[in-house]
């Protein structure tokens, strides 16, 4: 007899099955799909990923599984259906575009479903993700959206890159990127950082470019670093887009060719985030912004790279090289 953990997988691939199939050939999944081909997705990278469509009823997993007699227990564990308090199952999710989650061994465990408004569908108050619930399967900390395709990749170009949103690791591998992981809209973990770093040498970070993204950046370079020994980079998008909106304006040689030629070390990235908010013609103003520059000098490990930033902010701000040097002096022992 199946375990438990592969009967709810079955559960899984059978709901991927099924949304898929009304996303690409019905009636009822005619409005999702004409939105996903207007934001330029393509057949084949619908069923690429095998993106569904759950209906506003609410009831397509509830009659295949009833008439299949699978258990309350299995029902409840899948985290895809929920008892209301007259003991009737619904289906958890509706009226989403549904991303089927895989493991690294790429079987389906959870999925985030899309809200999807339209003039039938009032989507107020209700959050524009929704993820499966935390089961034996999917544990959010763990999994990553897109490892289980994208490893191969990953390893033959020692490189991946992180992205914040399902749209945006799709829009990348449509346009050649397919070394592109993102977490659950959540900071990357122990678990996660652990897992990419078993499987190369270089994380480039790449958010989205508004202010919630750059923040997130922020998070991400401090735990990356703090926790694995990968070389990190970062791309910022311009004018607050994500890479799905660079794609849909430039186009997907232009998303490409962006990610790969627009590399900021972290450095680079932390001396204009430390400008942010600054008036540089205020002497405390500036002080404080070399305090904090300095500061990030020293946490970088190449010694070379060091003298080659200090020579850089030294010209920048009129100063001695030796003055810089001193200061970068100070702050590493401090570290300690
Ligand atoms: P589109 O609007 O379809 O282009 O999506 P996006 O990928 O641009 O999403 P966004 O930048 O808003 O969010 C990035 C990621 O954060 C998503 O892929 C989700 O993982 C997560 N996220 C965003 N909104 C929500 C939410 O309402 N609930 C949850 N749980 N996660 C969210
Ligand atoms: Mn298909
Ligand atoms: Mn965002
Ligand atoms: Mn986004
Ligand atoms: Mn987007």
């Amino acid at each position: 007899r199946d375990s438990q953990e592969q009967r709810l997988i079955a559960l899984h691939e059978e709901a991927q099955e099924l949304y898929h199939h009304i996303l690409m050939n019905t009636q009822s999944g005619e409005a999702a799909l004409d939105y996903l081909l207007a934001r330029g997705l393509t057949k084949d990278i619908l069923e690429t990923f095998k993106i569904g469509f759950a209906p506003k009823e609410r009831v397509i997993l509830q009659q295949i599984f009833k008439n299949r007699n699978v258990s309350d227990d299995d029902l409840s564990q899948s985290g895809l259906m929920i008892q209301t308090d007259s003991g009737k199952w619904l289906d958890r999710f509706y009226q989403r575009i549904m991303f089927p989650i895989r493991n690294q061994r790429g079987k389906v465990i959870g999925f985030s479903g899309r809200i999807l408004a339209d003039e039938t569908f009032d989507d107020s108050g209700l959050p524009k993700y929704l993820n499966s619930p935390e089961t034996k399967l999917f544990n959010k900390r763990v999994v990553l959206f897109n490892f289980d395709k994208a490893r191969g990749d990953i390893r033959k170009k020692n490189e991946v890159i992180l992205f914040e949103g399902f749209m945006d690791v799709i829009s990348a591998w449509k346009s050649g990127v397919q070394n592109g992981v993102a977490s659950m809209g959540t900071s990357l973990t122990k678990e996660q950082i652990a897992a990419l770093e078993r499987t190369t040498d270089n994380a480039v970070i790449c958010y989205d470019g508004d202010s919630a993204g750059i923040e997130a950046t922020v998070r991400a370079i401090e735990l990356l670093s703090q926790q694995s020994e990968m070389q990190l980079t970062v791309v910022r998008l311009p004018n607050q887009m994500d890479p799905d909106d660079y794609r849909v304006k430039y186009g997907e040689d232009a998303l490409k060719q962006f990610i790969r030629n627009n590399r900021d070390t972290v450095f680079v990235f932390k001396k204009e985030y430390l400008m942010r908010g600054k008036n540089m013609s205020l002497e405390a103003d500036r002080l404080e912004y070399i305090d904090q520059l300095l500061l990030e000098l020293a946490e970088i490990p190449s010694i070379v790279e060091q003298d080659m930033y200090a020579t850089q902010i030294a010209e920048e701000f009129d100063l001695s090289k030796d003055t810089i040097l001193l200061e970068l002096q100070k702050k590493k022992r401090a570290k300690f």
